[in-house]
């Protein structure tokens, strides 16, 4: 088979996972919910070579080009996901992999979801399992076995939930080691997976990623979900959001965009709280991230412009807000002095073959 070229999205997490019940697995403790984004994307190209080992180049943005090797955690699971789609597919031939980034990595702008969905996409469909690329529920499992969790959202158009089974929720320590018989295993293996909230021409809704920072940020969010739970206050987290997560998934489906904003921005400060009082703690947050919280708010308040502020795990911000403002959030966030540049994303698309 010649070059397989897929396309996905990165997305941002209204409702944010963060801790797991299972780290090998990858099963959350919580749901989340996000939306694609359409201008920040990952393109890979995949196809079989006839050297001795996998090489895998990626493209960062406004980088050279860069070889990745199987040694930091994050490659790690990269390439246990080749060698996976491999064996399953019985096809014992290594691969040559291209991939581009169109926003900065590993800056708190999903870029592990975007590269993730389209490497596990464009895999599938070169080692012949085409068939699991187009039923985007088992997509979304395939992905979420690359390591990055938050992938699994980018596998379907639009507004999309990533489902954790009751079990895993309510899973208070995570699961012990005799709790996962293989078929308890295999059983949170099929619950964890994507479901569609709302198409990518439901809502015009609009993501201003405004960046302060474009450098890669100090701890993964690899290791950040292996610490989640030393926070005193993450079994808290856990339980406050439950109802949150249904607001959210109402407030979209009804387009009520004062519930989603409120929704957005209280999850993103819970999900920080739990960073910064975890064991080390993390801060993603920077003196930009703050002051850029506060000036969406004062716009609120003095304004009545209709902004909400949420971060993943990185310092640069993400203003959601209705297509009709973005000319005058734009404005705004030209005149603070923390913002370096920003970049507009309308809802889009889930993974796709170009
Ligand atoms: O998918 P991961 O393992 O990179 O974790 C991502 C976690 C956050 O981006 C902080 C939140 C989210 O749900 O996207």
């Amino acid at each position: 088979m010649s070059k397989i070229t897929v396309k996905a999205p990165a997305n941002i997490a209204f409702i944010k996972y963060w801790g797991r019940s299972e780290h090998e697995l990858y099963i959350p403790r919580n749901n989340s919910i996000s939306m694609n984004l359409s201008n920040c994307y990952t393109i890979t190209s995949v196809e079989f070579g006839e050297q001795n080992e996998d090489i895998v180049e990626v493209k960062y943005f406004e980088k050279e080009v860069s070889l990745l090797t199987p040694n930091d955690l994050k490659s790690k699971a990269l390439f246990r996901q080749i060698e996976r789609i491999r064996q399953e597919s019985g096809i014992d031939k290594k691969v040559k992999i291209y991939s581009e980034n169109s926003f900065p990595a590993d800056a708190g702008i999903a870029s592990s979801a975007s590269s993730f969905a389209a490497l596990t996409g464009a895999l599938l469909i070169l080692f012949g399992q085409k068939e699991k690329f187009e039923d985007k529920i088992e997509f979304s499992r395939q992905i979420r076995l690359c390591g990055s969790g938050s992938a699994i959202r980018s596998s379907m158009d639009g507004f999309v939930e990533f489902l954790t089974p009751k079990e895993s929720i309510l899973a208070k320590g995570g699961f012990e080691q005799k709790d996962l018989t293989p078929k308890f295993s295999q059983y949170l293996h099929q619950g964890s997976k994507a479901k569609q909230i709302a198409d990518q021409n439901h809502w015009d809704l609009v993501d201003i990623v405004a960046i302060v920072d474009p450098q890669k940020k100090l701890v993964s969010s690899s290791k950040g979900h292996l610490i989640a739970d030393t926070s005193p206050y993450f079994e808290t987290r856990i339980l406050e959001m439950q109802n949150r997560i249904d607001l959210t998934r109402k407030a979209i489906l009804d387009k009520d965009f004062k519930t989603l904003g409120r929704c957005i921005e209280e999850d993103s400060t819970s999900m920080h709280a739990i960073m910064m009082t975890s064991n080390p703690p993390v801060f993603y947050w920077g003196a930009g991230s703050i002051q850029i919280m506060l000036e969406v708010m004062k716009w609120r308040r003095e304004d009545g412009l209709l902004a909400y502020f949420t971060l993943d795990a990185g310092p640069n911000v993400h203003i959601i807000c209705q297509k009709k403002d973005t000319q005058e959030i734009q404005k705004k966030l030209k005149a603070i002095s923390f913002v370096k540049w920003t970049i507009y994303n309308e809802v889009s698309a889930g993974a796709h073959i170009v």
